[in-house]
């Protein structure tokens, strides 16, 4: 790599003193003056698995042999498939379908766009705004950008950003309300419904929020009470919850979703990151069924047409039909089942399927 021409990120420009990292193994990473690194923030709180975990690669390339690329708003297949009957079988509550793109920014952008033209098909056109909240961050795009509340990552942009209203963040330690924490917790929601009034309940589309904060202010979570306040506000005023698990999905507070700590379900759940741990790009918008059942006739948002991009309503899925031989591949955690002695192989696991036959494109 010749210094110079590659343009980092985070303002790294394109000649950043940064160490040059020559390969990486579980949690390390090796430079190439002989330093190990210890990866402790797995990246960007990305690599949930571990770098270079022995496997993957097989099974990576077992699945670019079969196919390489497929532009999924004409064709499906069960790899796309079966991830999403996957996450409904995890997601809580009603979150039954799956519509995939690339990273989270793009996965918050495509859940805005999924609640407008939700509330668009429910004969609300003008419920377009995202409320968010200060100190957040949803993304880098100009739409995940106008919803997070980080000023620092905002500021170069402002100009360029939706004027969306934000509301205080969930930050216990910081909270000025009286009371109990339970009380506190309430009125710190209680702040959501009077942003929805000032702004006009008939142009709000969604309040998007991470369960427990992630990069702004690192793992600040409220009082149950919060959430199941933020709910009821909701429900109230006809405005959906995006819980952002971008960085919280995939069991990085414990359970697999923060969500789950919480007795509400969102409306629509957006998961990136920790879905793949870094081996390809990839996110999730997990749609309730209340949701998704609009699109049966309404034609859904467009996404990059380089992605794993499809909606796929897991439980009206076709019952398999074929015995195909040709096998597809796919991953599960190896703790599932697995047989392999080696540390390594342990953790994943190959699982093969026989062919089926393909559910119809929503
Ligand atoms: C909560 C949250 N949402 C969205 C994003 C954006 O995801 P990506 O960087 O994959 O676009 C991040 C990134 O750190 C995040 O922490």
């Amino acid at each position: 790599m010749v210094p110079g021409h590659l343009f980092h990120k985070w303002g790294g420009g394109i000649a950043p003193d940064f160490p040059r990292i020559e390969r990486a193994d579980e949690e390390f990473l090796f430079t190439d003056d002989g330093r190990r690194i210890v990866d402790a923030a797995a990246g960007a709180a990305v690599v949930n698995l571990g770098h270079s975990v022995r496997g993957v690669e097989a099974v990576a390339a077992e699945q670019l042999e079969d196919v390489s690329y497929l532009s999924l708003s004409h064709f499906t297949h069960e790899a796309p498939e079966e991830l999403a009957r996957k996450l409904a079988e995890r997601a809580p509550g009603s979150l039954n379908a799956s519509f995939f793109v690339n990273s989270g920014s793009e996965g918050n952008e495509s859940a805005f766009k999924l609640a407008r033209a939700y509330h668009r098909s429910t004969g609300n056109p003008n419920k377009t705004a995202i409320i968010g909240r200060w100190q957040s961050y949803h993304g880098a795009t100009l739409g995940a950008l106008s919803a997070s509340g980080n000023t620092s990552r905002r500021a170069p942009y402002q100009p360029m950003l939706q004027n969306w209203p934000h509301v205080p963040p969930a930050y216990p330690y910081r909270w000025e309300y009286d009371g109990t924490p339970e009380a506190q917790a309430v009125a710190a929601a209680g702040e959501l419904e009077t942003a929805i009034k000032q702004h006009g309940a008939e142009n709000v589309a969604a309040f998007v929020a991470e369960p427990v904060s992630g990069s702004s202010i690192p793992a600040a979570r409220p009082h149950p009470a919060y959430y199941e306040e933020i709910r009821r506000i909701c429900d109230r005023y006809d405005v959906l919850f995006i819980a952002d698990e971008v960085m919280t999905g995939f069991g990085r507070t414990g359970p697999l979703f923060a969500v789950e700590r919480y007795d509400v379900v969102p409306d629509i759940m957006v998961v990136g990151k920790g879905i793949t741990g870094g081996y390809t790009p990839l996110s999730a918008v997990l749609v309730g069924d209340r949701i998704a059942d609009r699109f049966e006739a309404v034609p859904t948002s467009r996404s990059s047409t380089v992605t794993r991009s499809v909606a796929t309503r897991c439980r009206r899925r076709s019952a398999p039909t074929s015995s195909s031989s040709t096998p597809t591949t796919f991953w599960r955690p190896g703790a599932l089942g697995g047989a392999s002695s080696s540390r390594r192989s342990r953790r994943w696991r190959t699982i093969r399927t026989s062919g089926r036959s393909a559910a119809p494109v929503r």
